[in-house]
């Protein structure tokens, strides 16, 4: 294992619900370090970057639509195996399939408000970085 940097975001569904704290708690808790963070209202320009392998899917206008409809909270989370450790924390996609525990398991329902974005590997994390946190 090796200290790694990933990218996770807490969706409109989240902030509007009140649930930034108890993501970022839960994050910290774990032992994660929160290295950046920043509220932003995301355009269709930037969910187009940040979604770019789903754009063409059948699903993207539902995502679009909802990803765009009021404010995220973008963080730079660091820690040892923080990328899949986020993952496993954030529970499956599919919030009716996600795990007790995890934080879609146990405050989310349906698949498009599922709360958290967590980056799945180390080259999305670094690309989404790199959109979120421009140096
Ligand atoms: P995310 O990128 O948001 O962290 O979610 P994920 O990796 O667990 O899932 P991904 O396959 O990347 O899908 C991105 C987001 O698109 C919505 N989605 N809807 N209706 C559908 O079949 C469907 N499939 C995916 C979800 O909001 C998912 O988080
Ligand atoms: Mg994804």
């Amino acid at each position: 294992m090796a200290i790694e940097h990933t990218f996770l975001m807490v969706k409109p569904d989240g902030v509007s619900r009140g649930l930034i704290g108890e993501v970022i708690s839960r994050f910290e808790r774990k032992g994660f370090t929160l290295e950046k963070m920043r509220m932003l209202t995301i355009d269709e320009e930037l969910a187009r970057r940040h979604y770019a392998e789903h754009v063409d899917k059948g699903f993207f206008p539902e995502l679009l639509a909802f990803i765009t409809s009021g404010p995220v909270v973008a963080m730079e989370w660091s820690g040892e195996g923080a990328i899949a450790g986020a993952r496993e924390m954030m529970g499956a996609t599919n919030p009716a399939s996600a795990a007790p525990g995890t934080i879609r398991g146990d405050l989310a329902t349906v698949i498009t408000e599922n709360i958290v974005h967590g980056s799945d590997g180390p080259e999305s994390a670094t690309r989404e970085l790199g959109i979120f946190f421009p140096v």
